[in-house]
């Protein structure tokens, strides 16, 4: 969701935005717009679209001065429009701002403003904001610094801004609450932005800004860290191990592409210094002093969102199964709102790839609350989530910019499956044959995944087919069920098919009624305890005449004969089967999106980032 950036320095802060607002492109949105000071002018420009047509609209007009905001706007309040975009001004047109987030009680603090002639030009609940700034410093004679901070002590809901002033032509104020924000900090230059991806060529070191914080950031000073209650902080900077070469496409004509190809390696990284089939162990350092309450846990909750939540299914199933201990998984926007029963010795966990999402975000903090143990799952270090939480495991998959999540999935896929495997070490549930046999296993799974790639040319040819489908459903069963969820969701959300995720058995109590011969069915076939079941459900969808397309164990006959196309895929236990499984459905997915000619990367209406509930 929306993107800021800022520069202040020596250098021209126009290119640094228009590469800063281009790295946050993933993240979704549908106008955007820059501001830059030169010489006590200051220039706007905003509108409708993407950076390209922000860049397009500037043209030759004056873009210099050597410090400016960027913003990619997801609209929340008001349709995404050129008036509607960020920057939003002032009364006076002497300052603006850029904001990631929602001011809940926008409506009231309007009205009022209104009241003593205050005039909107926006739908925006930010252009409340800066007003109320603006009207807060003059009303009280106050610098703008201390505005800010009074201002926002009156808003609820959630912020990460960045105020220009043309009176302040030295200056950025920034503030976060909820939405993320991170400080970078060069040689005499100061960066700011949503994420660490538009900072990372200048600089590695990094502030993460906690909520209810400002910062001050002046020309030629250290940067000053404050509360909204007026405690003064110091800076902890940190530095940042992304690499640059992970930000760009290496040649792969979408970043989607690039890291279902990555997943080899991806998979290995989860996996690095944690298990080693050789000594035996399974170990998770950032768990180490939580293992007893996981011993001692009577239930663990899952809390996510959307692929994450698919994820925290494939959990249920290993810990139910592995460490023998009840699971539910919650959606975090359901959870947060249900007055849930929360026990002190439950164990949450918490997953997320991006660490920022909004509704997951505060079902954490209602978890914590209720005194439970709360671990997270996530792939962003430093990120909201991973600092909200007790202790926790990165999933280590390198940043992932497709909107349509891949190798985060199966990181933490592996990630679930070390944390159930050491659990259920711990607790013994698990003999030392089948723990020695699952982590070799285990250790053998990128090589499989590599050998899916390579079925690459087949796959594209069964998406050429299915290529115009109105409707898809997915099947699966036992460990393969998150699997089928998670293969429909990649269809629907970029190649705008609609399509079904069902238990196999299930189908019989509903989407039956949909199967003709328009009507691919996707099922994911491997050998295991469901495989007759399975078999037999694909019966019963080829006696209605749909279409299967058959994920199955190398070596399959039996499939083979009934289905209309099969993808075979290694062989291997069955309780990791979701992780070489759900790879050709990736590929399926790009695949029809690519030739349907939708936006892979950034498919319409959707978020990388989901900073609003
Ligand atoms: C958005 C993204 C999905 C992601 C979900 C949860 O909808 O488009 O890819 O699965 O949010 O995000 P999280 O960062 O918490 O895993």
């Amino acid at each position: 969701m929306c993107g800021i950036v800022a520069y202040i320095g020596n250098k021209q802060a126009y290119p640094i935005l228009i590469k800063g607002l281009q790295r946050l492109e993933y993240r979704g949105y549908d106008s955007a717009g820059v501001a830059m000071i030169e010489k006590d002018e200051l220039n706007v420009y905003k509108c409708k679209g993407k950076v390209g047509d922000l860049v397009k609209f500037i043209g030759e007009k004056n873009t210099k001065g050597t410090i400016g905001i960027g913003h990619t706007r997801w609209a929340t309040h008001g349709e995404p429009n050129d008036v509607n975009a960020h920057p939003q001004f002032s009364a006076s047109q002497n300052m603006v701002m850029i904001h990631n987030g929602i001011i809940e009680n926008y409506a009231p603090l309007k009205e009022e403003l209104k009241k003593r002639g205050h005039i909107f030009l926006s739908d925006t609940d930010t252009e409340v904001l800066i007003h109320l700034i603006e009207d807060i410093k003059q009303k009280e004679g106050v610098r703008l610094g201390e505005a800010v901070r009074i201002a926002l002590n009156q808003v609820v809901g959630a912020y990460s801004i960045v105020i220009l002033s043309k009176e302040n032509p030295d200056e950025l104020f920034a503030a976060k609450k909820g939405s993320p924000m991170v400080i970078g900090i060069g040689v005499d230059e100061f960066f700011i932005a949503s994420d660490a991806t538009p900072i990372i060529e200048y600089t590695k070191n990094v502030v993460y800004m906690e909520d209810e914080e400002i910062a001050y950031i002046e020309r030629g000073k250290d940067l000053k860290i404050k509360t909204i209650k007026n405690k003064a902080k110091t800076p902890y900077v940190q530095e940042l191990e992304m690499k640059l070469e992970a930000l760009e496409k290496g040649g792969y004509d979408h970043f989607m592409l690039k890291e279902i190809y990555e997943q080899p390696r991806s998979i290995k990284d989860s996996m690095r210094g944690r298990l080693s089939s050789e000594n035996r162990i399974v170990n998770l350092g950032g768990i180490t002093e939580y293992e007893q309450k996981f011993i001692n846990a009577k239930r663990i909750i899952f809390i996510a969102c959307g692929t994450s939540w698919h994820a925290g299914l494939v959990g249920e199933y290993l810990f139910e199964d592995l460490a023998r201990i009840p699971v539910e998984v919650e959606y975090a926007s359901e959870f947060r709102y249900r007055n849930p029963i929360v026990y002190e010795d439950d164990v949450v966990i918490a997953i997320s790839q991006s660490g920022e999402t909004a509704d997951t975000l505060a079902a954490i903090e209602l978890a914590k609350s209720k005194g439970a143990t709360i671990i997270g799952i996530c792939n962003v270090v430093g990120s909201s989530i991973a600092r909200a939480t007790h202790a926790g495991s990165y999933t280590h998959a390198g940043p992932e910019i497709g909107v349509a999540s891949t190798k985060a999935f199966t990181a933490q896929v592996t990630v679930l499956t070390l944390m159930a495997l050491r659990v259920a070490f711990m607790k013994g549930t698990i003999s030392a044959s089948r723990f020695n046999e699952l982590i070799t296993e285990l250790e053998a799974i990128p090589e499989k995944v590599e050998k899916v790639l390579l079925k690459n040319d087949q796959i594209k040819f069964i998406a050429d087919i299915y290529k115009n489908s109105t409707n898809a459903l997915y099947l699966g069963r036992g460990y393969t069920f998150p699997v089928a969820l998670e293969g429909a969701l990649k269809l629907k959300e970029i190649s705008y098919i609609h399509a079904e995720g069902y238990p196999a058995a299930e189908m019989k109590h509903g989407p039956i009624a949909l199967i003709d011969e328009e009507m691919p069915v996707i099922v994911i076939a491997t050998k295991g305890a469901s495989y007759e079941k399975v078999v037999s459900n694909i019966q019963e969808v080829k006696a209605r005449k749909g279409k299967i397309i058959a994920i199955v164990t190398e070596g399959d006959s039996i499939v083979k004969e009934m289905a209309d196309y099969t993808i075979e895929i290694p062989e291997t236990d069955e309780i990791l089967v979701p992780l070489v499984s759900v790879v050709p459905l990736q590929l399926l997915s790009y695949h029809i999106a690519v030739m349907r000619g939708c936006n892979v990367d950034q498919p319409r209406n959707l978020a990388k980032s989901v900073t609003v509930e």
